[in-house]
């Protein structure tokens, strides 16, 4: 198999790849990243295989993508790129359309017009359970019949790009699968989403800033779990076996409030000093995420597995001792986002 990774060098996509090469299925992957601020070639400098390969572009260049798929005989592309901060929405959602919306449109005609008759190519675009809007305290999980109500910039984005993706499932028969996963939490996450954010402040004893009332609840999954989520699916369509068009939600039933998550990483890290502060609410919070996964269950045979415990104390050691990492994502551009949200220090 022969996969385009887009947004490989952030987050979950350089997880995926490191994971993907561990599997005897693949003989080569492209990784496709801009390198804007929350992607690091760090992520995957220890990575000394054939089969891997960097490319720096943009989802957004036509051209690029067509050379890609056409030279390069892709079977399948694996769609993580995005602006995926719902804070940076709020501020400003140009490069979300930019990026979730019209680069999404990039892939998908890049798809159309590199197909031959003989050889499809196939997507996985990684998409988020924000786009069904956000849970009463009693409401059931969402599942995959749960209605799109994306309720700021960030979902609104990607609940376009889903329906973008589907759209060209139906005009112009692609093969491809939706995934929605909830919270991801591990090493490598860019520290200005909630944990690695409340980690860095907790150990460098700085104030821990929670948005309202703290009680918004997230369902947390480990980053393994996903992208092993991802990784079935990558290779069910490789052989055929899963219909096209489909929606695949991922959670770990794993349900807490954010008051919750910075009171156990105050205890993980056993740094006294730091101080739960709590200020502005984030306008539209969404106040709860829980994801059903019964069909990942039947469909993959797929379920979570890393202990929410071990997973949580194992991502606040990797904070811990890699500070080379983090002083080298810690650029200008980091710290003005910081001082523009929180205030300068
Ligand atoms: P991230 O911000 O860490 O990484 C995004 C990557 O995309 C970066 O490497 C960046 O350089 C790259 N990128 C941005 N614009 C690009 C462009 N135009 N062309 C090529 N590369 C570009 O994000 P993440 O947390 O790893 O999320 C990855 C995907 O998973 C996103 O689509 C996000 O919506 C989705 N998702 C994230 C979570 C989560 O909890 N983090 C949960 C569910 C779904
Ligand atoms: O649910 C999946 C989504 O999870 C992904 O699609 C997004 O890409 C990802 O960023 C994440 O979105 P959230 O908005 O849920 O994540 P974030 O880490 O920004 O915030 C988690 C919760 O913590 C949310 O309720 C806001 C709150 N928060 C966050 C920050 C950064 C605070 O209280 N204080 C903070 O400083």
């Amino acid at each position: 198999m022969r996969i385009l990774v887009t947004g490989g060098c952030g987050f979950i996509g350089s997880h995926f790849i490191r994971r993907m090469l561990e599997r005897n299925t693949i003989s080569k992957i492209f990784n496709l990243d801009l390198l804007t601020y929350s992607g690091h070639l760090g992520n995957l400098s220890d990575i000394s295989d054939d089969r891997y390969e960097f490319v720096h572009g943009s989802i957004n260049n036509y051209d690029l993508l067509e050379e890609l798929l056409i030279d390069n005989r892709v079977d399948i592309v694996v769609n993580f790129a995005a602006e995926s901060h719902v804070d940076r929405s709020i501020h400003s959602v140009g490069k979300f359309i930019e990026t979730n919306v019209q680069g999404t449109g990039c892939i998908l005609d890049a798809i159309v017009n590199s197909r031959t008759s003989n050889r499809s190519i196939s997507l996985v675009h990684v998409s988020t359970d924000e786009v069904y809007g956000s849970l009463g305290p009693n409401d059931d999980p969402f599942t995959e019949e749960t209605p799109l109500d994306p309720k700021n910039p960030y979902a609104a984005s990607k609940a376009s790009s889903d329906f973008l993706v589907l759209s060209y499932v139906n005009t112009h028969s692609i093969s491809a699968c939706i995934t929605r996963c909830s919270n991801n939490y591990g090493p490598n996450q860019f520290p200005e989403k909630l944990i690695p954010l409340m980690t860095l402040n907790c150990l460098d004893g700085k104030k821990l800033p929670i948005y309202g009332d703290g009680l918004q609840i997230r369902d947390w999954i480990n980053v393994k779990d996903h992208v092993d989520g991802i990784i079935s699916i990558v290779e069910l369509m490789n052989e055929g076996a899963l219909d096209t068009g489909e929606i695949i939600n991922f959670g770990a039933d794993n349900e807490r409030t954010n008051l919750d998550i910075v009171k156990e990483i105050i205890e993980i890290s056993g740094v006294k000093g730091s101080e739960i502060e709590y200020v502005r609410d984030r306008p539209g919070h969404d106040r709860r995420y829980a994801m059903g996964f019964k069909k990942a269950k039947n469909l993959l045979g797929w379920e979570p597995k890393v202990d929410w415990r071990t997973g949580i104390f194992e991502t606040i050691m990797w904070y811990k001792d890699n500070t080379e990492w983090i002083e080298s994502i810690k650029s200008n551009q980091y710290r003005d986002w910081i001082d523009t949200q929180y205030g300068p220090e």
